[in-house]
């Protein structure tokens, strides 16, 4: 049976080489996607869910989310890394007649998981402010989906701690409230951290082997990483990409190329480390009861990055 899928992204470069994954592989019913502010405005992402589900997953719906955090502003968007319009500056144009669903995000995934209970997976790859939304509007939202994969975090493995503060990762930065909400609602919930997709590097060879024969998605994903590759090399001295949001989606089709732990997590919520996650490791034999009395989550610690790679390339250039 495939797995049914809500996406809930900001596009962004990466989210949007995760939804060609998503749409390409055979193994994923993608139910709808819902967009939220972080690698540009809401009205950016949103016409870039659009624009993308209009390219690769025509008929699917897409949402729009929230335009700041819980209880706050938007804030101001990062174009060096995701470039003016989100997309690695490619000025993607809609077709006519191609808008959102009326519902906002929070409640379509409260729709959407109501009408499948029990099946539906929800991937969250940018801040956590509409799955947070979702769960107050729902309270049996937690009961009633499969499973959460989120790409977010960094729990200190290898020494990562955070890539938009020295502290914090930027999906838990966007709205560190959301997610310490959504690590506590007890449903089961898996954290793709900076701990392992900063260890999985599409180099410009692996992107230039896409673009040469995986057809208009292959291409696609080589038009928009351009942009990203420079701020890599630039930033990070990166010879290629960090695969962040592919991630996610990888979990969902081959959690056995993860490794993993579990216990609560914590988000730091105020302060310069804002966004910090923090992992009380399951069976430590120290009371703490603001980690105790919340549910275990379980955090990726590796990944074998090759079987990964070949999986994403498998299913953009199947032959
Ligand atoms: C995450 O932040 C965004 O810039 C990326 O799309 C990814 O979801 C990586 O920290
Ligand atoms: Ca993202």
């Amino acid at each position: 049976m495939k797995h049914k899928v809500i996406y809930d992204t900001d596009p962004g470069i990466d989210d949007a080489m995760a939804l060609v994954f998503e749409a390409l592989h055979p193994d994923i019913e993608l139910l709808g996607v819902t967009s939220v502010f972080g690698n540009a405005a809401i009205e950016t992402t949103t016409r870039n869910a659009l624009y993308l589900t209009s390219r690769f997953a025509p008929g699917v719906p897409v949402a729009r989310g929230a335009a700041g955090p819980l209880g706050g502003n938007a804030p101001t968007p990062l174009p060096a890394i995701h470039g003016d319009d989100g997309l690695g500056n490619i000025e993607p144009h809609l077709p006519d007649g191609c808008r959102a669903d009326e519902r906002a995000a929070s409640r379509f995934i409260v729709d959407t998981v109501k009408a499948h209970p029990g099946e539906v997976t929800l991937i969250a790859v940018g801040p956590m402010t509409n799955l947070a939304l979702a769960l107050d509007e729902e309270p049996a939202l937690a009961s009633l989906v499969k499973q959460v994969i989120v790409m977010g975090g960094a729990f200190g493995i290898g020494g990562v701690m955070g890539n938009v503060t020295p502290a914090a990762e930027a999906n838990m930065h966007g709205d560190a409230q959301a997610a310490d909400r959504v690590f506590g609602a007890g449903w089961p919930i898996v954290i793709v951290g900076l701990d392992v997709t900063q260890r999985t590097v599409m180099s410009t060879d692996y992107l230039a082997h896409l673009r040469d024969t995986g057809g208009e998605p292959g291409r696609f994903v080589w038009d928009i990483s351009r942009h990203y590759e420079v701020f890599h090399r630039a930033s990070e001295g990166v010879a290629g990409i960090y695969v962040h949001d592919a991630l996610a989606v990888a979990y969902l089709l081959a959690p056995q190329y993860f490794q993993t732990r579990n216990g609560p997590v914590r988000v730091l919520t105020e302060g310069i480390a804002a966004g910090h996650t923090i992992q009380k490791p399951e069976g430590m034999p120290v009371p703490a009861p603001d980690w105790d009395a919340r549910p275990a989550c379980t955090v990726c610690v590796d990944v074998d990055s090759d079987a990964v790679l070949a999986l994403y390339r498998r299913t953009l250039c199947p032959i």
